[in-house]
């Protein structure tokens, strides 16, 4: 499947003329590559801009942030979703400040080894940074190497990524960091999923899924996970300061992060269970949502407590805290209670 030297010389210059101007290309300090790789899955571009300038404004180096208590590296994350990215950089970040002297160590094998670096990471960063020839292979490159060979097989499988690095070794052995981002720019700009530009594409030419017409086939990803749906119950409670009800998750998902009482629809808990049983609900919801996970999806209903609360009467568990509507900035919440907390503010 190796292409003609043609295809690599074409896709690059097109990206040095076309790439967009992100503010991690205009570095080479590896911690900050890093930081903008990992910000980068899952999250667009456009969103990740302002949280990366935020972001290393507050920690600019391995040290800033390593010597960071967890719940301010949070904080700066709100909003960015997969927060385990974060917990997991911020212990990586802290092994590379005690271990290696503040260097990003520059050798793959090390890099790897580290917490949450998986083979995208590592190769992405070891590329981009240090020129190690690694191929990064994340769902742009899927798609665009799956149309580039008019590939088949199922990309949600171990084996085809493994295929896929194999295949791409030969174009990372020089410059493999342009290489990389050019294919994922690529991916990102004319070999999008639903309307791909064919016909401004640099590497038309060398595309087998465009000469036989099945670029709309590809990728092929036939082991995709059925998620899971759970219904929430939400509750809004104030008190008569007119401070609202909080509580600290002790779940796995979204660990120590704060949301107004939340049980599951099906769940033998209940916030009257928790609480008061002084406390009535209206019964029709005020606010739907849905909020998705990787595997999960969270279908919420939002309901109002009909009085304020005498924080006199209620004795509080200790996850539970009163929050002034005007402190939200003080707590880290996820993106579905930022949504509930702007429909409240905006709507009672
Ligand atoms: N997506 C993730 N990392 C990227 C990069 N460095 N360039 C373009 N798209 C990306």
């Amino acid at each position: 499947m190796l292409k003609e030297s043609k295809f690599k010389n074409n896709l690059v210059t097109w990206f040095n003329e076309n790439q967009r101007e992100m503010p991690w290309r205009e570095t080479s300090n590896p911690y900050y590559i890093w930081l903008s790789e990992v910000m980068l899955q899952q999250t667009q571009v456009k969103t990740v801009i302002d949280y990366y300038h935020r972001f290393i404004s507050r920690f600019p180096t391995i040290a800033d942030l390593s010597q960071a208590h967890e719940d301010e590296v949070l904080k700066y994350w709100e909003g960015l979703g997969y927060y385990s990215r974060a917990r997991n950089f911020h212990t990586a970040v802290k092994e590379v400040h005690d271990n290696y002297n503040d260097q990003v160590p520059n050798e793959p094998q090390t890099f790897g080894k580290l917490k949450g670096v998986g083979p995208y990471t590592q190769a992405a960063v070891m590329s981009i940074a240090f020129n190690e020839p690694l191929a990064t292979v994340d769902g742009n490159v899927f798609r665009v190497w799956a149309r580039l060979n008019n590939d088949t097989r199922d990309t949600k499988l171990q084996s085809t990524r493994k295929a896929f690095e194999q295949e791409l070794q030969p174009y990372v052995e020089e410059d493999a960091g342009t290489f990389n981002q050019a294919m994922m720019e690529l991916g990102a700009l004319v070999c999008t999923p639903k309307t791909p530009l064919c016909l401004f594409c640099p590497v038309q030419a060398h595309c087998e899924a465009f000469e036989n017409g099945t670029v709309h086939n590809l990728p092929v990803k036939t082991t995709k996970v059925k998620k899971k749906h759970i219904k929430q119950k939400v509750y809004i409670v104030r008190n008569q300061n007119n401070e609202i009800l909080i509580e600290k998750r002790t779940q796995k998902l979204l660990n120590n992060m704060w949301q107004f009482p939340m049980y599951e629809a099906d769940g033998k808990e209940d916030i009257v269970t928790d609480l008061s049983k002084e406390i009535k609900f209206d019964n029709t919801p005020v606010f739907k949502l849905k909020h998705q996970f990787t595997h999960i999806t969270w279908d919420i209903e939002v309901f109002m407590a009909q009085e304020k609360l005498n924080q006199e009467t209620v004795e509080l568990s200790q996850d539970m805290v009163w929050m002034a509507l005007e402190d939200k900035e003080l707590f880290n919440f996820p993106v579905s209670m930022t949504k509930i907390y702007k429909f409240i503010s905006d709507h009672c």
